[in-house]
């Protein structure tokens, strides 16, 4: 089938790039100039574990190309909007990346075009969209607007993509429910060559959930924000092991293994960042406040999220006393590992913290510095972990790079100034770090490793 893409970010090019991987001729737009051109001429714009190989790939098949928003528009029968939706100082999801694309294409197109909203947006947007379609129309445009939200995760987008749980669509016509059923048959029934496994593991194949566009639109927002309110409640759990002499990651343990809890986002740690959870908890108390319910439950799970900086940072204090003039290593600057996304990372927020506070920090990231270099730029920025460590009053682990686990310890202790590890994710190896010397704070009360606990009931 013809598709259209437009925006190339994270969630538009690795939806292009798949869906042209399963068989489809895609094309995808994007408005940044200096984006498109790298595009255009082979690069990438961002880092995503497969995706360069995958865009290679079909670009090589002829299956998808790059270019302008006018040409997606006249190129696609459907057409992916996968543009931002950043927040606005309020909270409300800023909509004029969407309603600009619905307005070109309702001056753009002829003839029949499904219309699917990709990008996380609040609950009627759909109703929106047919309305400014409808009242822009100059070219005979007929169309449906479809809902089709993204659950994918940066660092593993192309599996999430062609594995999926599910897919969910919302669409009000039977129309447009058949032509997603369509575009999404290759996924599934797992048809097509996986480009990322030779030996695909069998998930088992996706749920395909058909709602109306409302009920499409506030899935996505309810499914974020419960994972968001997952992780605040294990910041909180946390807070008390730390009090009462307990330790979060047993706890977390013994609560994941009852199936109705599950063991995922059961991590404690600096706090949930990245361009979903907080715009999208933030857009979802909006929402609720606008349809006249009040939805404090969430406004705790921000209010939560938020102490996390502040909380980490007094760690950081309470062992170095005076920050000013303080050497402190940062490792990792992307909200999560195997990406290079740096929006509303939590480590930004505590380095911009120590700095007010007076700190130097040597800030090392596998794949975010440049992004990092862009938002922080007085920051020292090494080459490796142990660079970034030399001279060193503390090393605080904000992003759990598996790298970092890898670390020489032995080698690490002759380089820094004090053998200090504040480990921000839970994500060390804390038996390595400890026997190198290094004293070993984590998060939520960690500091007898799961070894030694299993020594005290002698098995
Ligand atoms: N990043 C994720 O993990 C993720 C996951 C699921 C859903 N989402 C949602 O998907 C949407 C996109 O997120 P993202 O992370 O890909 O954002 P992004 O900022 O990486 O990408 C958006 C792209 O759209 C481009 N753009 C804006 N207006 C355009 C236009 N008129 N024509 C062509 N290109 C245009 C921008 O230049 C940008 O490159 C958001 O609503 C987000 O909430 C994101």
């Amino acid at each position: 089938m013809k598709l259209s893409v437009i925006g190339a970010g994270y969630v538009g090019l690795t939806t292009a790039a798949c869906l042209a991987q399963v068989g489809h001729d895609v094309f995808c737009s994007e408005s940044d100039v200096e984006k498109l051109s790298k595009l255009q001429d082979g690069g990438m714009p961002l880092f995503e574990p497969h995706l360069e190989d995958v865009i290679k790939g079909v670009r090589k098949a002829g299956r998808l190309r790059f270019g302008s928003t006018e040409e997606a528009i006249a190129w696609g029968d459907a057409i992916f909007i996968c543009v931002g939706t950043p927040p606005l100082p309020n909270g409300d999801a800023d909509l004029c990346a969407i309603e600009g694309v619905a307005r070109a294409i309702a001056k753009g197109a002829s003839g029949y075009r499904l219309v699917i909203e990709k990008s996380t947006v609040p609950v009627q947007t759909g109703a929106q969209l047919r309305k400014h379609l409808s009242v822009h129309s100059t070219s005979g445009l007929r169309y449906d607007v479809a809902s089709n939200p993204e659950f994918l995760r940066e660092g593993t987008s192309v599996g999430d993509f062609l594995h999926p749980d599910r897919i969910v669509i919302g669409a009000d016509s039977p129309r447009a429910a058949a032509i997603l059923r369509e575009i999404y048959e290759p996924i599934i029934k797992q048809s097509f060559t996986c480009p990322i496994h030779s030996d695909c593991p069998k998930r088992g194949d996706p749920i395909f959930l058909a709602t109306d566009t409302n009920s499409a639109e506030l899935i996505k927002h309810a499914s974020n924000s419960f994972l968001a309110m997952k992780i605040s409640f294990i910041n909180m759990v946390a807070n008390l092991c730390e009090v009462v002499g307990a330790d979060v990651t047993m706890v977390a343990e013994g609560m994941g293994l009852d199936p109705r809890i599950g063991s995922s986002f059961l991590n404690p740690g600096i706090g949930f960042g990245g361009f979903c959870f907080p715009k999208d908890v933030q857009a979802f108390i909006r929402i609720a406040e606008k349809s006249g319910c009040d939805f404090s439950l969430l406004k705790e799970v921000e209010k939560i999220n938020q102490g996390r900086v502040e909380r980490f940072v007094e760690q950081v204090r309470n062992e170095l006393w005076v920050l000013r003039g303080k050497k402190i290593a940062v490792w990792g600057l992307a909200f999560k590992p195997n990406t290079d996304d740096v929006r509303f990372a939590p480590a930004l927020s505590i380095i911009r913290r120590l700095q007010a506070e007076g700190a130097h920090i040597q800030a090392y990231d596998p794949e975010a510095m440049e992004k990092a270099k862009k938002e922080i730029p007085d920051v020292t920025y090494c080459q490796d972990a142990y660079e970034a460590a030399t001279g060193t009053d503390a090393v605080l682990l904000l992003t759990e790079w598996e790298e970092f686990r890898k670390v020489d310890w032995s080698r690490l202790a002759t380089l820094v100034e004090r053998p200090l590890i504040i480990d921000g994710r839970n994500a060390l190896l804390r038996e390595d770090v400890v026997s190198n010397g290094f004293h070993y704070i984590g998060i939520g009360g960690v500091s007898a490793t799961p070894k030694e606990a299993s020594a005290l009931i002698g098995t």
